[in-house]
């Protein structure tokens, strides 16, 4: 292929905490989070937003990482006009990406989709006419499949799955694609969105708004915007089994340590055959989130349109055989990077 038709899609993402923010500007580990972070929230224009890596996908596209320079906290706010600040920061990083990087597909890693309300709120601005992803949709299929290899090695028949921030965007399509194989426990903090997600998977599960309910739960999925830990010792039951697809994520070494008949599992990751990434998102070499996974896909499949908001079911049909083309599949089960003794899923993608 000539180089020049050689076509870019461009993944955003952002420090979850301080050893990321090294990551992309190595001399800020010298300096402490309590300078860092004030900084970054006034940075603005090209000083708001880091190039990390741009990553050669089968020879075939090049897909860049995009770094928003603001952490995980940072990034989660409900004040409107830090909000709105986020937001910009967020936009300006896009249309960096569209215009100066010529982006087709850019995918919302991380917390870049929620502050956006999934991606809907950036899909609606003037000027956007790159595809944008939230890539919660292929997230969700390998989530999906990672529960059920999950519940095949589970000593218990038909496990209980608890699903914090069940009506998330992934939250949501997990809950209906489980609800009939499962017996769903879906927590989250809201009990309107909680009754309707309820119906909308015909009454099949419980609802709560209890951390403390996952102590039921034999499989618990994380899925949540909370920026940092959210399980505690106290809310899994004896030999629970912790599915963790939050970035950051909801779950701790300290919660492992006080609790070591719990395991966890790193959710949602994908191996990408072929496809080297340097930059260290503190993955097991050969994977990666599967929303970079869907940022690929649409890229090297030329898939126009914004995927954003709630899951569309027909886009997840597509994606299904698109992963296995390009041999894409759930990763060998890893806590925190760390190789587990559970089997890897084998049918991903
Ligand atoms: N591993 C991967 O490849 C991958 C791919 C995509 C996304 N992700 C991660 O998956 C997570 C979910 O993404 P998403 O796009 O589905 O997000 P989302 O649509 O914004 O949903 C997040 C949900 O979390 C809930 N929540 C926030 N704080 C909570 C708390 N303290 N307790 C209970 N629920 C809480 C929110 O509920 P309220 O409305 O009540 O706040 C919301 O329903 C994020 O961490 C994202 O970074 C991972």
């Amino acid at each position: 292929m000539n180089k020049q038709e050689k076509k870019t899609a461009v993944f955003l993402i952002h420090p979850r905490d301080h050893y990321d923010l090294a990551q992309g500007l190595w001399w800020t580990r010298f300096i402490p989070p309590f300078i860092t972070d004030p900084i970054m929230t006034k940075l603005s224009g090209r000083l708001g937003y880091t190039l990390c890596e741009r990553i050669n996908v089968l020879g075939k596209i090049d897909v860049f990482l995009l770094a928003v320079n603001l952490k995980g906290y940072q990034l989660v706010v409900s004040d409107k006009a830090a909000l709105k600040k986020v937001r910009q920061r967020i936009l300006d990083a896009v249309l960096f990406s569209q215009d100066h990087l010529n982006a087709m597909v850019i995918g919302l890693g991380a917390l870049t989709a929620s502050a956006t309300d999934g991606g809907k709120w950036l899909a609606t601005q003037n000027g956007i006419h790159s595809s944008i992803t939230h890539g919660d949709t292929y997230a969700s299929l390998i989530a999906a499949k990672g529960i059920k290899e999950i519940s095949r090695t589970s000593t218990v028949s038909r496990p209980t799955v608890g699903i914090v921030g069940a009506y998330g965007i992934i939250g949501s399509a997990l809950c209906r694609e489980l609800s009939a194989d499962y017996e769903l426990i879906m927590m989250g903090r809201n009990n309107t969105r909680l009754q309707r997600l309820l119906e909308s998977v015909n009454g099949n599960g419980r609802i709560t708004t209890q951390l403390t309910d996952m102590k039921n739960a034999d499989i618990v999925v994380t899925a949540t915007s909370h920026p940092t830990a959210l399980l505690t010792p106290e809310c899994l039951k004896q030999g629970a089994i912790v599915y963790d697809v939050a970035q950051p994520a909801n779950s701790c070494m300290e919660l492992l340590t006080a609790r070591p008949d719990v395991e966890r599992i790193d959710g949602s990751l994908v191996n990408i055959p072929g496809i080297k990434i340097n930059f260290d998102m503190r993955n097991s070499r050969g994977s990666t989130f599967a929303c970079l996974g869907e940022t690929m896909i649409m890229g090297l499949e030329r898939i126009n349109g914004h995927h954003v908001g709630d899951v569309d079911i027909e886009h997840m049909r597509r994606l299904q055989p698109l992963g296995h083309k390009y041999g894409f599949t759930h990763a060998e089960f890893t806590s925190f990077g760390k190789p587990l003794n559970l089997r890897g899923a084998k049918d991903g993608g």
